[in-house]
């Protein structure tokens, strides 16, 4: 291990540098005008996996993005490694409040930023780099390995689930590794066991043919835009509670031990405020914002629209108002069934003044995994080599749609070991990566291999 920590070490500045390529990227799978750049992205994956020794590499085709396929299996007897991540990015928008251009990675004090930083191409590199560096010093890796890097996580991993049922055969391993995820806080190295699910949905309502003058109309013909916000306002009420009849039946209730550990953590409510400028928090009443984030499920609304939103002021009575809502599920909720339960609610709540569209978009299911699962602890001590210091275990908010899937199509347990911070700005402006743990995570990625070739 000494030789391959060394050349981790001897390489520090290359990996920047590579990475900045990979970065420069602009792999948005969200917007058809990016769909080339989304497709280079996965045939430079595949470039690099050879380069660092990965072999069968492949793009393989689904009805969306490729998935890139690469491995290295010359360790008969010791387990099997399926790592997963994804090259595609979130849009970047709103441009203006980036302070680097997204796509032109650039290292500040001491954090890289640009768009894929830490959410998911650094992380996935760090992988690369570890296999690189075991592959150039040792000839050899003391695991085998399946790399596959998927590009449409952004967008739901619509095509994942099928492609994962179609390639059970070349699938199989012991265990999944995902770097995708944040740590609890900055030199806090972490392990994430539960991630919630997702159901996403879009609303349009319409309550005329076209726009109408206010004042003529107003009055008379129900606003889409009011009655949409009537609408919402009955899915949640004050104390965060989501009003949708039968939403919280199967959900998982917090298990004491688990409310402990997490009281314990090095959570400051202030700094936490005053971090992400919330002049006051919100949520369910009876759980701390570790609860509520982690093991309790929302509905949030995440785009709204209707009328004029230019500059000034204009009377109209719009013709439409439209609102993208989504809910984050915890065990063992279903996203199938809580979207029934959404759809019913949605169509209940509608008046016969507008028409209404339900649109269902894509989803996920929540995931959850117990951390004295032997792999989780091999990637404790992996990590405790990199980091200097004992992981702690969290779940997190955040959705992974397919750990479900490699849970019940191929019964693999997943580590979820990430090295973003609370602060990433994963999703908006100035996503950033801290280069130090970019570093500690090759290297903790490297020990990781090594600790899992002694795992079984
Ligand atoms: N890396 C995130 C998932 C994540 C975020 C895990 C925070 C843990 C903490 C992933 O790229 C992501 O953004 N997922 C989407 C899934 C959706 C598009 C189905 C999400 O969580 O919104
Ligand atoms: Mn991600
Ligand atoms: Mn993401």
């Amino acid at each position: 291990m000494d030789r391959v920590i060394d050349f981790i070490n001897v390489n520090r500045e290359r990996y920047l540098d590579e990475l900045k390529a990979l970065l420069a990227i602009p792999s948005i799978s969200a917007l058809p005008e990016h769909k080339a750049d989304v497709t280079r992205c996965a045939a430079w994956c595949g470039d690099e996996m050879r380069r660092v020794g990965l072999q069968n590499v492949k793009l393989i085709d689904t009805p969306g993005f490729p998935v890139v396929y690469g491995d290295w299996l010359g360790a008969p007897g010791a387990p099997t490694i399926l790592f997963y991540g994804h090259y595609d990015v979130q849009p970047v928008d709103p441009l203006d409040l980036w302070e680097t251009p997204p796509f032109e990675a650039t290292v500040r004090d001491g954090e890289i930023y640009a768009r894929g930083s830490a959410d998911d191409k650094g992380q996935v590199f760090m992988h690369l780099k570890a296999v690189e560096a075991h592959l150039k010093q040792n000839g050899k890796l003391p695991v085998n390995i399946k790399f596959m890097l998927e590009g449409e996580e952004e967008v739901g991993s619509e095509h994942l689930d099928d492609f994962v049922r179609g390639h059970k055969a070349d699938l199989t391993a012991d265990v999944v590794v995902i770097s995708d995820s944040p740590m609890f806080a900055r030199g806090v190295p972490s392990i994430c066991y539960g991630l919630r699910g997702l159901v996403y949905f879009q609303i349009d309502l319409r309550g005329s043919s076209t726009d109408l003058h206010s004042g003529s109309f107003g009055g008379a013909v129900a606003n889409p835009g009011f009655v949409l916000a009537q609408m919402i306002a009955q899915m949640k009420d004050r104390g965060g509670h989501i009003k949708i009849p039968g939403f919280y039946d199967d959900v998982k209730p917090l298990d004491e031990a688990e409310r402990k550990a997490w009281a314990s953590l090095p959570f400051n409510e202030k700094t936490y405020k005053k971090d992400f400028g919330i002049p006051k928090l919100f949520g369910e009443t009876d759980y701390t914002t570790l609860e509520r984030t982690w093991a309790r499920p929302t509905l949030e609304v995440n785009g709204l629209l209707s009328g004029f939103t230019g500059e000034g002021a204009k009377t109209v009575l719009p013709a439409v108002a439209m609102a993208k809502i989504s809910m984050r599920l915890v065990p063992n909720q279903d996203p199938n069934t809580i979207a029934d339960l959404f759809q019913a609610y949605v169509e209940k709540l509608a008046p016969k003044t507008v028409q209404i569209k339900v649109t269902r978009m894509h989803g996920g299911k929540p995931w959850m995994t117990s951390y004295e699962n032997p792999y989780v602890q091999a990637a404790g001590r992996a990590i405790e080599k990199g980091f200097g210091r004992q992981p702690i275990f969290t779940r997190e908010g955040g959705s992974i749609p397919v750990v479900s899937t490699f849970q019940e199509e191929l019964g693999l347990p997943s580590v979820l070991f990430g090295v973003g911070l609370p602060d990433e700005n994963a999703h908006a402006p100035n996503e950033k990566l801290d280069v130090s743990n970019f570093h500690n995570g090759i290297i903790s990625s490297a020990y990781l291999y090594d600790e899992i070739s002694r795992t079984k």
